[in-house]
């Protein structure tokens, strides 16, 4: 037990040290860290973080699981306490509550956590030279030489993106129109193909699909069929068939097909879904999803009549929180649209309906509206404010308004794409578990009511004619 207080000199029984870190693939760094650390007390508390932790602060693609990860702490001998580091702010809270006299950590830190002398000493030790979880994360998996299909405005996002991530490297790009190739060569001096996919997909592993609307599913096909790994944006594609023998045309050639719906890989919308499900709210009852985005009339999503228009665009976002937890067995649907004048539609509205359940997915290219979710149940509701698709933060709430249970949960990076990516990497590793984020048939139930949609839209331009 320790006695006196730190700095005053006066002698204390133990001297009691703390120390964090992920300790992934366990390695001599991580053993040598840990021996110091013992070396400056004599009662060792070790914080192991959490999966989502690293997610939130951006550690991705973590392989062990937190258990392996304590065991192996525990194995070297030198820890006397094992606790888990789950949230932010949480190492000013272990250094009161276990009384901790040093915190320490490796010198790759030096100088960040300078705001704890106020609690109790702090050492940075000497790193390991040339090892890291990262290294090994690196040498032991392939790495996966990605190209990119279109050279349009995500893929800045996405190049910049994937150097969050371990074990991926952007390799080539591919634009049929040979003056956006170029342009995009010089810029990011990656080989740039134009006429001939055939050989841009010999240079790669996998492929990210950013092109147009409508050229997703021939370029994904003709990807699986060369034995590529797949990431495409959304929608992939425009009928329910098409997403069916995509899926089976990635699993019969054993390579990675993921739709780039980024809300679904995102650490905070897990946690929305985790909470409406443990039954805090009760039983779920009905569900609004709400995005809205009114751009450049000149924009794609504002002039496209034919393959892009608010349903197109935004549409996944706003169906998949229904998707996931009402499922892709809906008993009904409902189309609604607000069509602007060359039959584009600039404001969708779908309603599902389930047994004794209904939602609704709102996406708005002209029509400007409150971009929140919704998700009601018999004893309270989530409310995840604009932009919950980008999930940081929701209430749950219920009868009695004061009661308000507020959920934080960040992600690194402005617009979250690096989880998507970092999904994709573990999928093709086989590193990440379960496919749970966004399934095969959650997928196909989206482009199902994308199918729906077209041809309703479709049916409405032709009397325009
Ligand atoms: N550490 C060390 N020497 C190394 C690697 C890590 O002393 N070669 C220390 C870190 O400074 C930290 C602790 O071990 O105090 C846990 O680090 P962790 O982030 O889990 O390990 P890294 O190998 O740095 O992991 P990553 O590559 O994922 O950042």
């Amino acid at each position: 037990m320790s006695t006196g207080f730190w700095g005053l000199g006066l002698e204390r029984e133990l001297r009691k040290v703390i120390t964090y870190g992920s300790f992934d693939l366990f390695h001599e760094g991580h053993y040598q860290l840990l021996k110091r650390a013992k070396a400056l007390g004599d009662h060792l508390t070790v914080g192991v973080t959490t999966e989502h932790y690293d997610l939130m602060r951006g550690k991705l693609n973590i392989v062990d699981p937190i258990m392996t990860r304590i065991d192996n702490v525990l194995k070297t001998g030198f820890a006397d306490k094992v606790i888990v580091e789950d949230h932010e702010g949480q190492k000013i809270e272990d250094i009161q509550r276990y009384d901790i006299d040093v915190f320490t950590l490796g010198s790759d830190w030096e100088g960040k956590f300078d705001y704890l002398r106020q609690y109790c000493g702090v050492v940075y030790l000497p790193r390991t030279a040339g090892i890291s979880s990262t290294a090994i994360r690196n040498k032991r998996q392939e790495i996966v030489r990605i190209g990119i299909v279109g050279t349009g405005r995500i893929v800045p996002r996405f190049f910049k993106e994937t150097s969050f991530v371990s074990g991926i490297e952007v390799v080539c790009a591919y634009n049929p129109e040979v003056e956006s190739a170029k342009a995009f060569e010089s810029q990011y001096q990656v080989e740039t193909w134009t006429g001939r996919f055939g050989e841009f997909l010999d240079g790669t592993d996998a492929i990210y699909v950013a092109s147009p609307n409508e050229t997703h599913s021939d370029y994904v096909r003709k990807a699986l069929m060369a034995g590529k790994h797949v990431l495409c944006e959304k929608p992939m594609t425009f009928t329910c068939a098409e997403a069916v023998e995509l899926y089976e045309l990635a699993k019969k050639n054993g390579v990675t097909l993921m739709e780039g719906i980024r809300t679904a890989y995102l650490p905070g919308f897990s946690q929305i879904l985790s909470v409406a499900r443990n039954g805090g709210i009760g039983e779920i009852r009905d569900i609004e999803a709400c995005f809205t985005r009114i751009g450049n009339p000149a924009s794609r999503e504002m002039s496209d009549a034919k393959y892009s228009g608010a349903f197109l665009e935004y549409g996944s976002y706003t169906m998949l929180p229904i998707i996931k937890l009402f499922g892709v067995d809906y008993r009904d649907l409902r189309i609604d649209c607000v069509y602007g004048k060359n039959g584009i539609d600039v404001y969708t509205k779908v309603n599902f309906f389930y047994d004794n359940r209904i939602a609704t997915a709102k996406s708005g290219a002209g029509v400007k509206s409150e971009g929140q979710l919704v998700i009601s149940g018999t004893q309270g509701y989530i409310l995840a404010k604009s932009p919950w698709w980008l999930t940081k933060e929701f209430d749950v709430r219920y009868e009695d308004p004061l009661k308000i249970d507020h959920y934080e949960s960040t992600f690194s990076g402005e617009d979250g794409l690096r989880y998507e990516i970092a999904e994709f990497v573990s999928k093709i590793n086989g590193t990440g578990g379960k496919d749970y984020k966004l399934t095969a048939s959650e997928s196909i139930a989206m482009a199902c009511v994308v199918e729906k949609f077209m041809e309703k839209r479709r049916a409405y331009q032709e009397t325009l004619q």
